[in-house]
């Protein structure tokens, strides 16, 4: 069997496989693994039982029913569901977008994987300023590890800038944009933050967001902006954080977070030319984005009530599920060399062992023999060239799974830090 370049790209060893097969190993297995590893969301009753009704609610309607599992939707997505999010999007933020805005995807990931290669990477240009390639620029690593292997050309798809530090006290510190080192030229396809920051909980501020976006625009350069974890759904953010809008801006939301990882729904608001390059991929690669996402949460949208499970439910639920662990640590790791990065939204803690004596690789499989799955620091650069010992002393922790998880994960974790340094 001979396989073609393409598969060579799907190497085995890409950061996001492992991630998910710890993820779906664990869920095959009888021993209790501390589950800290993954993006999975809680199971938040309040928030399944809603959703539960609205299932309940089409599956006893003959016609939604059928419309939902019976029929292929466009290939930009449900119509109706379109026409109800341009509406949200203009009432709520007063931004002048219709339905040639927004496309329908399978889950954020695959907005993703289209955008960077629609954005980046080989061009037809003939441009020998290019070199007929474009990249990514990630302004502020670490980020989401799930960009890293998207990339269809031969060349690095990603080019990605160091943040600068700031120590917020003896426990937190903050990553910020160095704008110094950001420069947005003809190189550069598209930039790209998520906002909340998956894997360190960072929002970056409105100040940085405004800058990037000047560059952006200046240049005429789509600025990517991943909100999974963002406003106004699900709205996982603790710290102010104003949603931004212009022409060059593409923002990527997703129905992940709310509890509903299964449905496989993602929505991209964009510039016209760009949704029309959506839905054409949509159609050659899966005809039609599925159904079923779209009709569960149409209503709570058209009525605000998705809003309103946010704000009331969803966002207070994480804030204490990350004060529990932010105690945890505190008390377990007590006397260790532990700083977390100031955790203002999303589902993680990112854990910094200054002057750690092994590697957080090593860490990652000494916890896993104990069952802790916890992601090692350094998957989360891709496109920064340079090695930085920082990334080697990090790890990000979910704290959204069950409580004797994340309680019982968090002391071995600390078990096995304080292990490495008293045997160095
Ligand atoms: C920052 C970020 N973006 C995108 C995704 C992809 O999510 P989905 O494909 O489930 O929408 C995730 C998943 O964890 C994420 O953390």
């Amino acid at each position: 069997m001979h396989f073609s370049r393409f598969a060579s790209q799907l190497s085995n060893d890409a950061g996001i496989i492992s991630l998910m097969e710890d993820l779906g190993s664990a869920l095959g297995t009888d021993k209790k693994m501390y589950m800290l590893g993954g993006g999975n969301p809680s199971h938040i009753p309040e928030i399944e039982a809603y959703f539960r009704e609205q299932m309940l609610a089409i599956a006893s309607d003959t016609q939604l029913f059928g419309a939902m599992v019976g029929e292929y939707d466009g290939p930009q997505g449900n119509e109706g569901f379109i026409r109800i999010l341009a509406d949200f999007f203009n009432e709520l933020y007063g931004w002048p977008i219709g339905a040639e805005n927004i496309a329908i995807t399978n889950g954020s990931q695959a907005s993703f994987g289209l955008l960077f290669n629609l954005l980046a990477g080989d061009s037809p240009d003939n441009d020998s300023i290019t070199n007929n390639f474009r990249q990514v620029l990630l302004p502020l690593t670490p980020e989401y590890i799930g960009y890293a292997d998207v990339g269809l050309s031969e060349r690095p798809l990603f080019t990605a800038r160091r943040p600068i530090i700031e120590n917020i006290d003896e426990t937190f510190y903050k990553y910020h944009v160095d704008f110094k080192q950001i420069d947005i030229d003809d190189h550069i396809g598209a930039v790209c933050v998520s906002r909340p920051t998956n894997p360190t909980g960072n929002v970056i501020t409105d100040e940085e967001l405004a800058h990037l976006s000047e560059l952006t625009k200046a240049n005429n350069t789509p600025f990517i902006i991943d909100s999974a974890y963002g406003v106004p759904f699900p709205n996982i953010v603790f710290s102010d954080a104003t949603p931004l809008w212009g022409e060059h801006i593409v923002l990527c939301f997703s129905l992940s977070k709310l509890g509903l990882p299964g449905v496989r729904t993602g929505i991209i608001v964009a510039d016209a030319a760009i949704i029309n390059r959506i839905r054409n991929a949509n159609a050659i690669f899966n005809l039609a984005p599925g159904s079923v996402g779209p009709a569960l949460v149409r209503q709570s949208i058209q009525s605000r009530k998705l809003i309103e499970l946010c704000r009331e439910t969803l966002k207070p639920y994480y804030e204490r599920r990350r004060d529990e662990a932010i105690a945890q640590v505190k008390d377990q790791m007590a006397g260790l060399p532990v700083r977390i990065h100031q955790p203002e939204g999303a589902i993680f803690l990112w854990l910094w062992f200054e002057g750690l004596p092994i590697s957080v690789q090593t860490l990652y499989e000494r916890l896993k023999e104990r069952n802790v799955l916890v992601i090692a620091g350094h998957h989360f650069f891709p496109g920064l060239e340079a090695d930085w010992q920082h990334k080697h002393e990090c790890i990000r922790m979910t704290y959204s799974s069950d409580s004797e998880s994340v309680h019982r994960g968090i002391a071995m974790i600390a078990e096995e830090v304080r292990r490495a340094f008293d045997e160095a």
